[in-house]
């Protein structure tokens, strides 16, 4: 029998991609991530404050303050370094099944390799994550962003600008140095005898598009060969080269989703380019996106990276609900989630036009017509966000590129030993749904299309002929003046909170898990699906958390995390069992499967 191979995802995204994203919801958190990472530093200079201020001496001013905070305080340690490996390791576990971390989605750094003249400057420098990101973006804003802007069309790098995935374990490990990601976990493994002979970081340019990922980078075959490689004396498979249909029972353990973003959601960041409070990211990154760049600027960004598109809601109101119930609303509320989007009655007045609240399917719609014609088209090629619930259709779609980053719309591959893990945090508040408002009508430059389009769903779009009064157009916004405690959810900011890790939705990271992929429809095989909650606990003296933490990010320090990818890397698989602390067994049952 074929030696197996353990394939823990960062999050999944679609069949192969991972997402470890964050978002910094409240200010607290938020300063204990960044604080000492730029405002402390003071960083938060308004642009022409330092114009001196280089690479070198931003680096120095880093280090030194380091080497002042006491060692358990320090970013890049929470005081558990290599324990987890430690204890198992004196079992005597070690090293079973080789590893292929898949990182989540903008925690993989970037850099330049154009040798165009106005690139020069920063060839092989880090233009996402690293230092030189920060530098670049304060002084260097135009040209950074250019560079990490892609095609429109083509959706690859646009003339001149040529913008790669770092490579090796150190693409992921930390975003800046001192901001670890995946360090902890890779710490761990190493105390059980994992090196780079038996441990891969598959990092990835995170803004094409899937089928770009492959058409530009062969990332897919890439790691397919990875995979293969560490297996290779063992497989010596006909269908070497092609896949087949044995190919994941013959390669792959176990996959562990950590905090999967199964049935994702940015929707705010598409629509009005919301970053800090809707985009799933790494702190250190939203933070640079909404300091220095306008919500335009980011709009514009994120509408050029296709490969943002697979955070897209998925499911529509089957699984987020309708206008009077949603499967995760909780007893004793006064408003519902299924209402994904809505409009304060003052806001509307003002307003003086009729705008209706949304569910995911009208919402999902309604924020395509606002995105631009490539982004409508690209979406239309490129993915879909369904349910598909007729088995022969859910086996032909396995034939559909667009398919294939829904789980809703295909069926896990024909892997019966294959294992799945969902590991995910709960317990930290987490946006859910929307109250919205618009702008009066203005002049906007960034949208291409001054027409707006009407979207009948993700596939048609059609754009109406010009009305005269083209170029105006409103924008819209989260109704950031909006706030009420006393409402059940409560609303922060014009947003509803509900359950979830801090950044994704209980729904989207334990659905699939729970009900889902217990369906034969989309597990034929019936691959063993074990879920594993953890609660939210942090340490407050501890500036991530420590080893209790389950926010969606630190988790990858999280000592019970850790635990269960060594215990299935080790062999030992069997340990681990499912374990809820949240009632998603109920709320995924309320999901309509049938
Ligand atoms: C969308 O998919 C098609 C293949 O169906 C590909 O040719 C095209 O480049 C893709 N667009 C983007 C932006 O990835
Ligand atoms: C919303 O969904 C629930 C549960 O599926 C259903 O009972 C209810 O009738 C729906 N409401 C509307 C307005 O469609
Ligand atoms: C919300 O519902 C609770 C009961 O579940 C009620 O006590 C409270 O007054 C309601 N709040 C508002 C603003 O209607
Ligand atoms: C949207 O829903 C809320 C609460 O459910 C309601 O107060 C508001 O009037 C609705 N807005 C519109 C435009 O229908
Ligand atoms: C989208 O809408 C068009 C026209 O209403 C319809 O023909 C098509 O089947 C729909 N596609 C999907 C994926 O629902």
């Amino acid at each position: 029998m074929a030696r197996r191979f353990l394939f823990p995802l960062g999050v999944l995204l679609g069949v192969l991609l991972g997402f470890i994203l964050i978002q910094p919801n409240d200010l607290t958190d938020f300063q204990t991530h960044l604080a000492l990472l730029l405002d402390e530093f003071e960083f938060d200079v308004s642009l022409p404050r330092f114009p001196q201020l280089d690479l070198s001496s931003v680096e120095n001013e880093w280090r030194k303050l380091r080497n002042s905070i006491p060692e358990p305080w320090k970013l890049n340690t929470n005081g558990l370094e290599f324990t987890v490996g430690e204890t198992i390791a004196a079992r005597g576990l070690s090293a079973k099944h080789p590893v292929v971390l898949v990182p989540g989605i903008i925690s993989t750094g970037l850099e330049s390799w154009s040798t165009a003249p106005e690139y020069r400057p920063f060839f092989r420098q880090k233009m996402w994550g690293g230092f030189s990101m920060l530098s670049q973006v304060t002084f260097n804003r135009e040209k950074w962003l250019n560079g990490l802007l892609l095609d429109p069309v083509t959706g690859l790098d646009p003339p001149g600008a040529k913008v790669r995935a770092a490579e090796g374990i150190d693409a992921a490990s930390s975003f800046i140095q001192g901001y670890w990601l995946w360090s902890k976990i890779i710490e761990n493994m190493a105390a059980v005898n994992y090196d780079t002979n038996n441990l891969h970081l598959a990092p990835y340019d995170w803004r094409l598009s899937y089928s770009n990922l492959e058409v530009r980078d062969s990332y897919f075959s890439k790691l397919k060969a990875t995979v293969e490689g560490f297996v290779f004396k063992w497989v010596e498979s006909p269908q070497h080269g092609n896949g087949g249909p044995d190919w994941v029972e013959n390669h792959i353990e176990a996959v562990i989703h950590i905090a999967g973003t199964h049935l994702a959601k940015a929707m705010a960041a598409f629509l009005s380019g919301e970053m800090k409070d809707t985009v799933q990211m790494n702190p250190a990154g939203a933070y640079v996106l909404e300091r220095f760049f306008s919500r335009r600027e980011r709009r514009k960004l994120f509408h050029s990276w296709s490969g943002s598109a697979s955070m897209w809601i998925k499911g529509g109101d089957a699984v987020w609900g309708n206008t009077t119930f949603a499967p995760d609303d909780v007893d004793n509320r006064n408003q519902t989630h299924g209402e994904l989007i809505a409009f304060r009655e003052t806001v509307v007045k003002a307003l003086g036009e009729h705008i209706n609240n949304m569910t995911a399917d009208t919402a999902s719609n309604w924020i395509l017509e606002h995105t631009p014609e490539h982004f409508q088209k690209m979406i239309a090629t490129n993915y879909s966000y369904g349910i598909e619930r007729d088995e022969e259709s859910l086996k032909q779609n396995a034939l559909d590129h667009t398919k294939w980053s829904n789980p809703l719309e295909v069926q896990l591959p024909n892997a019966p030993t294959t294992k799945i893990f969902c590991v995910y945090g709960h317990g930290k508040e987490t946006e859910r749904s929307y109250w919205y408002t618009r702008e009066a009508y203005e002049y906007d430059e960034v949208q291409p299309d001054a027409t707006p389009a009407i979207c009948e769903n993700a596939t048609n779009c059609f754009t109406p002929r010009a009305p005269l009064d083209m170029p105006l157009s409103r924008k819209s916004m989260i109704d950031a003046e909006y706030t009420d405690n006393a409402l059940n959810p409560k609303v922060l900011n014009g947003v509803k909170m509900g359950e979830g890790d801090g950044t994704v939705s209980l729904l989207s990271l334990g659905a699939m898990c729970v009900e889902g992929w217990k369906r034969k429809r989309w597990n034929p095989a019936g691959m063993q699906v074990t879920t594993v909650e953890l609660p939210h606990k942090p340490v407050g003296t501890i500036p991530r958390g420590g080893g209790t933490t389950a926010d969606h990010v630190d988790i990858l320090g999280n000592t019970a995390l850790n635990e269960i990818i060594l215990k299935v890397a080790t062999g030992a698989a069997h340990e681990v069992k499912d374990n809820f602390v949240s009632n998603i067994r109920e709320y995924a049952k309320r999901v309509q499967w049938d």
